[in-house]
């Protein structure tokens, strides 16, 4: 193997930008050369392709986003665009890759493993919905993003004794709420994994109130139901000057955490080592710390665990 391909594939996330960095300065340490896919598997089937050097990704690591663009081309399910994307490679004698993605990127990486090109995927996405990895690469910093809009929205909602339904990203998958109500000391953190009853929260801000707690904050997944509708169904119960607010896309922007920069540093480092020992086909997680690789078909068959004791830690500690 001498020429390794990068790319990033599906939602940018804070922190692909660091883990392009640490692969392609890896590579470059151990001898290989490196070249940067544009725009995931449309740029790579567009050829879309440039060379990279050290220098290239100077002054990345701070930034969010991701230099290489970002695309969702599911063009890419079929045979015949995935050939293209085949002869891309053949053409600047690309031997290996690292996607940088969610699952559906991981699909066209194993995609291109099972066409002899090895693929290592690492999981880049801030709704940490990936199997077999704890945390993935922007997680840390949605989650933080998610807290310092709460903290802000603490103020008003004290100020007017209100009730603020805060809707956070996380497509299907409630950590950015389970994380950003607990470390933002969420009074309820209504999430896809746990049932939930509108009565109950309403009794609850109720006798919250009646000790005179009266204001709120709930932070709700996106995944259960819009922060509108929730309000409302809330309204249903009593008085409660209820507000909603949805954070939106700006929790995917912004500088990457110290936590996601050294998180995309070593997987991004890991990636070519796997792809230098000969193997593709691999997801790069963290469990309990630890560096490790799944094979990416494991990981279509699996579901990430919601670390679902910070459910019950969120409901414990508050009235
Ligand atoms: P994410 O990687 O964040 O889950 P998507 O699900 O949009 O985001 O997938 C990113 C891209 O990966 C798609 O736009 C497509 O190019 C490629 N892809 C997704 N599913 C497949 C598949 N089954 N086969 C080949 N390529 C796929
Ligand atoms: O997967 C990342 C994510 O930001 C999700 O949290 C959200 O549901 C989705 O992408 C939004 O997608 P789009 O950027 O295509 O609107």
């Amino acid at each position: 193997m001498k020429r390794i391909g990068i790319m990033t594939s599906g939602g940018d996330a804070p922190g692909m930008n660091a883990a392009v960095r640490a692969v392609a300065r890896k590579a470059i340490t151990e001898g290989l050369e490196v070249f940067g896919i544009n725009y995931g598997f449309a740029g790579l089937v567009a050829g879309d392709i440039f060379k990279m050097e050290a220098a290239t990704v100077s002054d990345v690591i701070s930034r969010g986003g991701t230099m290489l663009y970002s695309a969702r081309y599911p063009e890419f399910e079929q045979e015949a665009t995935q050939l293209k994307g085949i002869e891309q490679l053949n053409k600047f004698g690309i031997d290996a890759l690292v996607v940088i993605g969610g699952d559906g990127s991981y699909h066209g990486a194993l995609k291109l493993t099972e066409h002899g090109y090895n693929a290592v995927g690492l999981p880049g996405t801030i709704d940490n919905d990936i199997p077999y990895t704890d945390f993935t690469i922007g997680f840390d910093t949605a989650v933080n993003t998610a807290l310092d809009a709460i903290d802000k929205l603490r103020d008003t909602a004290a100020s007017h004794e209100r009730t603020f339904v805060v809707e956070v990203m996380g497509r299907g998958a409630g950590d950015i709420a389970l994380w950003a109500g607990v470390a933002g000391g969420a009074a309820d953190v209504i999430i896809p994994e746990h049932d939930f009853d509108v009565k109950s929260v309403a009794n609850k801000l109720k006798s919250s109130r009646e000790r005179g707690q009266k204001h709120a904050i709930i932070v709700l997944a996106e995944g259960v139901m819009h922060a509108d509708e929730f309000a409302k169904k809330l309204n249903a119960y009593g008085d409660f000057q209820t507000r909603a607010t949805v954070l939106g896309h700006v929790q995917r922007g912004g500088n990457p955490t110290a936590k996601d920069r050294v998180l995309a540093s070593k997987m991004g480092a890991y990636a070519v080592e796997l792809l230098m020992a000969g193997k593709g086909g691999l997801a790069v997680g963290i469990q309990n710390n630890q560096l490790v690789n799944h094979p990416m078909l494991d990981l279509f068959n699996a579901k990430h665990e919601t670390e679902l004791s910070l459910y019950k830690l969120a409901e414990d500690l508050s009235y």
